[in-house]
């Protein structure tokens, strides 16, 4: 355990993996913030580094560790003391003991459900105490969490954390707990909170985000769809965007929304991981290939324009070329407007991990391979079918050229163009020119 030293005065937040922990992450920076520390500049030296994990695939455990040796030596190598180091995240979660026994200059590990208590925390460790805290609580930390102040135009807002669907090979339900929902009117008045704070687009995000329920003000239960609708009411929320949702989930009231919630953005993130019946029972994903068609068929009867796009495993246990071809077919009938695809990872405590016909690495790598050439080549032909549209574009960033600015298309493509409008605009483009992961726009010039 370090020896006692001064409370930190600048920290560094730095998060890997899914778009909950960027969230999770956004909110421990702004919690630090609000304790009285400011955020150190990118590539200063911060006197507390938060390192959030993810542990959902291969070597997390590794790259952490690895990181803390960099930051050691960064600090070494400038002269400067030892920051203090926080692992929090999935990571955390999953392997806290470990951590802290195994790292010695890791002087936090916090965990998903505990963050809230960072600031005792980090006094805790500046005095010299063990800061270890893993606790899944009953209360939500969200109620603990300073109100937001200044958010970007596209702003995340967490409404469901958990999972209770036990896919056999994610970790997920052991790192983050069961599914629990966020209050309705807590939603209602954080969603308010972040347009307040320049927020024109909101992502709700959840591990099963489309399993959200909850109670409205007259106590009537509703699903996300209902919230969704509250949600479109807000003045000066322009977009809705939703993720990460399960088949098993996607209520005929959600899919309606698609078709008539102006806000809900025409996009739908829709994992179904493999295509074979087969191995989506071993997987215990409770659907099978053909039922995931159905409900895209639905979701297209009501929104012809959408934009699909998924997650994939390949070389789970057990999958033969027979098994991979049913998941390369699968592919080709959606036709995605992107996806993510990985090499099945065996995780510790999972029930897939110890199955017998774990698949050689190098067959999964060369399926892998196979399956990301047929996505792409379906990305770049989505991209091309929104050649010479008119489309409107929310402006995120700078591009790397002067003049340029990044936006993103109703269909989450990223759209390049010159303009001088400022980041938070959304203005009206053609597109001139797309390519395989992003399009080119030209800002029509106002009437
Ligand atoms: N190996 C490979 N990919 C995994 N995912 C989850 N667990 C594993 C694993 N053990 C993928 C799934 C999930 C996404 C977030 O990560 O495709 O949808
Ligand atoms: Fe993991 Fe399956 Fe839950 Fe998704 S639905 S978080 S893949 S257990």
């Amino acid at each position: 355990m370090p020896n006692p030293r001064a409370l930190p005065k600048t920290y560094a937040v730095k998060s890997f993996g899914c778009q909950m922990n960027v969230y999770d992450g956004e909110r421990m920076a702004e919690l630090l913030s609000h304790q009285g520390m400011t955020a150190a500049a990118d590539g200063e030296a911060a006197e507390l580094i938060v390192l959030n994990t993810c542990h959902i695939r291969e070597r997390a455990a590794e790259k952490v560790y690895s990181d803390i040796g960099r930051i050691l030596k960064t600090a070494r190598a400038a002269g400067e003391p030892k920051p203090l180091i926080a692992v929090a995240g999935c990571v955390a979660q999953a392997e806290g003991a470990e951590i802290v026994a195994r790292a010695k200059a890791v002087d936090i590990v916090v965990g998903p459900q505990a963050y809230h208590r960072l600031p005792s925390l980090v006094a805790d460790a500046a005095a010299g105490r063990t800061a270890l805290d893993t606790d899944m609580p009953a209360a939500s930390k969200f109620g603990a969490l300073p109100a937001r102040r200044k958010v970007a135009p596209s702003a995340f807002l967490t409404v469901q954390e958990g999972c209770d669907k036990f896919c056999t090979y994610c970790v997920v339900p052991y790192t983050r707990g069961a599914e629990v929902s966020r209050p309705w009117g807590d939603l209602v008045a954080e969603a308010q909170a972040l347009v307040e704070a320049g927020a024109k687009e909101i992502t709700l995000l959840g591990q099963n985000v489309n399993a959200w329920t909850g109670e409205d003000a007259a106590g009537r239960v509703g699903g996300l769809d209902g919230l969704i609708r509250v949600l479109d009411r807000i003045e000066g929320l322009e977009r809705i965007r939703y993720t990460t949702s399960h088949p098993n989930d996607m209520t005929q009231a959600l899919i309606d929304a698609h078709g008539d919630v102006g806000k809900l953005m025409p996009f739908l993130h829709l994992p179904v991981q493999a295509g074979s019946d087969r191995i989506l029972k071993a997987m215990n994903r409770s659907h099978t290939a053909d039922s995931y068609l159905r409900i895209i068929e639905r979701v297209r009867a009501v929104r012809p324009d959408i934009a699909l796009s998924g997650d994939f495993i390949v070389g789970f246990p057990g999958e033969t070329e027979a098994d991979f071809q049913a998941t390369l077919d699968l592919v080709g009938e959606i036709g995605h407007a992107q996806a993510f695809s990985f090499k099945y990872s065996p995780r510790p405590g999972t029930p897939a991990a110890t199955m017998a016909d774990q698949v050689p690495p190098q067959e999964a790598d060369e399926r892998l391979q196979r399956l990301q050439a047929l996505l792409n080549a379906q990305q770049h032909a989505f991209n091309n079918a929104t050649l010479g549209r008119r489309t409107r574009i929310l402006i995120e960033r700078h591009g790397k050229l002067p003049g340029q600015m990044l936006g993103k298309s109703p269909w989450l493509q990223s759209v390049h163009l010159q303009t001088d409008a400022a980041i938070g605009t959304l203005l009206d483009v053609d597109i001139v020119a797309t390519g395989p992961n992003s399009v080119s726009g030209a800002a029509l010039v106002s009437a």
